[in-house]
């Protein structure tokens, strides 16, 4: 551990970081007694710290320290406290019991005494202060440069320094994972984390155009200007980043910031038409409407009054940690940092408030019809001169939209309902492509085309969260967690586990319980829940209650992640259940197939499209297969066939892991530590769920159960030989491996903390400091010894020789001293010396010279191989990039071909069946007309009989009248 001198460097942020060493001593040296110094399980407060009283039979009696009550409880609810050696300590991952109680209770010590960082083994966790502390300064950024991880106090400047390190010397992409709930501190430490890179590795290309920034401003100004899109107040967070981020910076062959890139997630579209009475709308709505600058007020018709405008009034309208108008400035100067053209600013401007409009169009039902009419014409009006439309067209439009039916366009009629929906999926639309595009204009001007060789991604994206309702949003979200989790299972204990049996080490296989891989199938492969859900959006007929039926037959009682939801009074409705790594959550399926479908109005788009307003047209950019025939949307959709939100999800979220694959990975976990937003306070139970569904938990007990330090045999020897360098015998040939094994086995360390493998030695969490330890002390000792001897000896053959000197000197002086010939000499000796020195001079420059051709030369060829290199690192990587996605495609293009061949079957067999059906029905059918022809001959026949008996009868009356005359 550091002394107090060392710890200067930090000035004001020291006492943040490190205990100054007589606190550090006082505390370690407290009273301990390790045989009765627990943790007891409580039921409000989780663990309290107690002393152990007594034991009996599977029953212990506990003493609480704060309240001094005694409690007795099952053995199992008591956890050992680690001694006070570990007190604060900063890699939870080095404790001596590991255990819940005790992480938490490190934790929760360090943030009361403002240590907000802490290492969990491969984990930097960070627990949200609420305040501002002095830890994030330019002198505690230039303090953190160039030190390995164990050399400083843990810190977010560490993590980034070491990856960065990491890059240069491994030669390898690097990537930083910042995940945690909302309002636990993502965005802050993200930014700090942009800050170390844009501060260490300022570009040496400066840029000669002043209208735009250099690259580490434009780096750092691309945040303000996503945050007033992105970002909205919630319950949670006052600056709430609504979309998932991904940002790459990439550095030159000298590890100079070269370009950069942003990939962004999910934007949470919803916000603009709905928010909740705690909450605001995003955050650029309200820094217009502050009026700091009446020239955007004028430009977008809008008002000073948010009231105008209810779709985005619903909820809060001022943020009090929040000055807009302070943030408008920001939001403008960064549009001009960037480099965003004035067209394209108005245009920004212009369409945000056009949005704003959107929400004040009114629509009446028509006399004695269903069908909707417009209201007023002027806010259609506004609407239209901003986006460069014909209003009347657009109200037409939104009315009576045309739809294509078979190969004809005709008009559809609308209810107001109907068109007050179209016209909120068209504000939302517009909003959200507006987002997209402004991602895309920063990363072209991010790119300077300056050679890149590696990169470092900073990803800030929610963490895994349960709500009482979860929608599909919430299982993007969740899906996304839980493939990162799995990445860093792959990272930690999978490779690990690689390694040992590479290594021949006996390892025996954990179940660490994390059964990532059945949920995360559940998921995404095919005949999958998204799989499912694209399906079902292909269909017209398709409805919420198909899609749950289809999901019940396939996955209900095959999978075990899937679970039909269990009902509980004052519990939201779920259709159905995931397990998940970190817990189970219900999902509900209501208008999933509306949300992931994502319908517009096609006419109104049609209007869009031949905007004169550039930046609108740009945004709706027909693709190929709508200019050949009108086809279902508009926008950027490729592919021609109908993208789905969810599939556009997948493969974004694909790619993201393709990256992060190619990278070596350093995690992040964010906390929150109250809900109260109270500085200093941690609520255990909170604090713990977190920890358990960020895996920090997992993590730290894998740690400690694997061997984390391992060196090549060889790189061992050499350093540690040292130690004892007795047992290696010199001069005689000795392999490296059992040297290793005969030096450890012969120093005084815990022989059951290493293991020999084939080619290294691995050696459990903490031994190999102590080893370092060790050697600093010896080394130290030892070169002390020899320098003291080696200058004792010099020393003393030099004075004797001095002597001896001396004494020639003097006699031989007194013998030529009166020489005429002596003393011409001792004039021309300096000279003689001078002339010498001149040669080797010459010599020496010349040499010098050679070498700098030959170092130009060579540098002049490494930048060329250098330069290649990158260039087919990248072309690899598309390529890598392109091999997944289109692998994926096809494998669930060919499920789902496979899945209509089976229906295809089903649906031959019931033909098959019917057409016997129908035989049968003829067979009958015939027989029924031949017994009717039959009848009806008969019927003829009676008929004819009939005919022949009024005959007669007519006769008869005739005879009868004639007779009845006569008489
Ligand atoms: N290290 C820190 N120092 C000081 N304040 C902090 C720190 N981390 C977080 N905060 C405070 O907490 C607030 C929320 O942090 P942040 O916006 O980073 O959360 P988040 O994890 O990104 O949440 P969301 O998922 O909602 O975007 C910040 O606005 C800031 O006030
Ligand atoms: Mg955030």
């Amino acid at each position: 551990m550091s002394t107090d001198a060392e710890m200067a460097i930090y000035g004001k942020a020291a006492i943040y970081l490190r205990k100054p060493e007589k606190e550090r001593i006082e505390a370690q040296s407290k009273p301990f007694d390790a045989k009765t110094a627990c943790y007891v399980a409580h039921a409000k407060e989780l663990y309290l710290k107690g002393t152990i009283l007594s034991k009996d039979g599977g029953k212990v009696t506990v003493k609480v320290l704060d309240t001094q009550e005694t409690v007795t409880v099952k053995e199992d609810d008591v956890t050992p406290m680690n001694p006070p050696k570990f007190d604060k300590i900063e890699d939870m991952a080095m404790m001596t019991h590991l255990n819940e109680a005790s992480v938490l209770y490190n934790l929760k010590e360090r943030y009361a005494a403002w240590m907000i960082y802490t290492y969990s083994g491969l984990f930097c966790a960070t627990v949200n202060p609420y305040k501002w502390l002095p830890v994030y300064d330019q002198d505690v950024v230039a303090a953190y440069r160039g030190k390995k991880r164990m050399e400083a106090p843990p810190h977010i400047f560490s993590v980034s320094d070491n990856a960065y390190q990491s890059m240069l010397t491994d030669r390898e992409n690097q990537s930083i994972l910042i995940t945690g709930e909302s309002g636990a501190g993502k965005t802050v430490n993200t930014k700090r984390v942009i800050q170390y890179f844009a501060t260490i590795s300022v570009s040496g290309d400066k840029k000669k155009d002043t209208s735009k920034g250099s690259l580490e401003d434009q780096i750092i100004a691309a945040n303000p200007l996503l945050e007033a899109y992105g970002n909205a107040k919630t319950v949670r967070n006052d600056n709430s980043s609504r979309f998932g981020k991904f940002i790459r910076i990439h550095f030159g062959t000298s590890g100079k910031l070269a370009s950069a890139d942003i990939e962004t997630y999910l934007l949470e579209k919803s916000r603009v038409s709905f928010q909740l009475p705690d909450e605001r709308g995003y955050h650029i709505f309200y820094q217009m409407m502050t009026n700091h600058k009446p020239e955007l007020i004028e430009m977008t018709l809008i008002t000073t009054n948010p009231y105008d405008f209810p779709m985005i009034s619903q909820g809060q309208i001022t943020v009090a940690s929040i000055d807009d108008k302070e943030e408008l400035v920001a939001t403008d100067t960064a549009i001009d940092i960037l480099g965003f053209v004035n067209e394209e600013k108005m245009g920004i401007y212009k369409l945000t408030g056009a949005v704003m409009h959107h929400g004040n169009m009114k629509f009446k039902q028509k006399q004695r019809e269903e069908q909707a009419e417009p209201d007023g014409t002027e806010v259609a009006d506004k609407i239209g001169y901003l986006l460069g439309l014909n209003s009347a067209d657009m109200l037409k439009a939104l009315c009576y939209p045309r739809v294509k039916v078979g190969n004809e366009f005709v008009t559809k009629g609308q209810t107001v309902p109907q068109v007050n929906n179209s016209v909120s999926a068209l504000a939302k639309s517009i909003y959200e492509r507006m987002f997209l595009w402004m991602v895309i204009r920063i990363n072209q001007m991010l790119d300077t085309k300056q050679p890149r060789q590696f990169f470092i991604g900073v990803l800030d994206i929610a963490g895994f969260e349960i709500f009482d309702f979860n929608s599909m949003e919430q299982l993007c979200i969740n899906f996304t967690n839980e493939k990162l989790q799995q990445f860093f299972n792959h990272h930690m204990f999978v490779l690990e586990q690689e390694e040992y049996k590479k290594e021949g080490i006996h390892w025996e296989f954990i179940d660490f319980g994390m059964d990532l891989a059945a949920c995360i199938e559940l998921i995404e492969k095919p005949m999958g829940i998204f799989s499912i859900l694209e399906e079902e959006c292909m269909f017209p007929k398709a409805s919420d209650t198909t899609f749950k039926n289809k999901l019940y037959d396939q996955h209900l009682g095959k999978s075990n992640a899937f679970q039909k939801p269990k009902p509980a009074k004052g519990k939201a409705e779920a259709h159905f259940s995931l397990v998940h790594y970190a817990g189970t959550v219900d999902y509900n399926i209501c208008g999933w197939l509306d949300k992931n479908k994502d319908p517009l109005n096609d006419s109104v788009i049609q209007l869009y499209q031949k905007s004169p307003v550039k930046l609108l047209a740009l945004l709706y950019v027909p693709t190929g297969a709508e200019e050949s025939g009108g086809g279902k949307k508009g926008g950027k959709k490729k592919g021609g066939s109908m993208q789905t939100v969810s599939s556009q999800f997948r493969e974004n979220l694909g790619k993201l892991m393709t990256n992060l694959r190619s990278t070596h990975p350093h995690f992040v976990r964010c906390l929150i530590p109250n809900e109260s937003k109270t500085p200093g306070l941690m609520e255990n139970f909170l604090v713990i769920h977190q920890l358990r569904c960020n895996g920090v938990l997992e993590g730290i007990r894998i740690c400690r159960k694997g061997f984390p330090s391992r060196i090549l045999y060889a790189d061992f020897k050499q350093r540690y030989k040292v130690l004892n360098a007795s047992v290696i015998p010199e001069g005689q040939f000795i392999d490296n491996k059992k040297a290793s094994e005969k030096l450890l086995g012969s120093i005084d360390v815990d022989h059951t903390q290493y293991k020999f493998g084939h080619t290294k030695v691995f050696f459990k969490a903490g031994l190999l400091g102590t080893l370092e330890e060790m050697r600093d002390e010896k080394l130290a000792a030892l070169v002390t010894m020899t320098q003291a001897l080696c200058r004792g000896f010099l020393m003393r053959r030099e004075f004797v020789k001095m002597m001896e000197r001396r004494q020639y000197n003097i006699r031989s002086f007194m013998n030529v001293k009166h020489w005429p010939w002596m003393k011409l000499y001792f004039k021309i000796k300096p000279l003689l010396k001078s002339a010498e020195a001149e040669k080797e001079m010459a010599q020496m420059k010349e040499d010098f010279a050679k070498c700098k051709e030959d170092l130009a030369k060579a540098e002049a060829r490494k930048k060329e191989l250098e330069e290649k290199m990158v260039s087919l690192l990248q072309e690899k990587n598309d390529l890598q990039l392109q091999v997944a996605s289109e692998s994926e495609g096809l494998v669930d293009a060919e499920e789902r071909c496979e899945g209509l061949i089976k229906s295809k079957i089903q649906l031959e067999a019931k033909l098959k069946e019917t057409s016997e059906r129908l035989e049968d029905e003829e067979e009958i059918n015939a027989e029924l007309t031949a017994k009717k022809r039959k009848l009806e001959d008969e019927c003829s026949e009676l008929k004819k009989d009939i005919d022949d008996l009024e005959l007669t009868l007519a006769k008869v009356e005739k005879e009868k009248h004639a007779t009845e005359n006569k008489v």
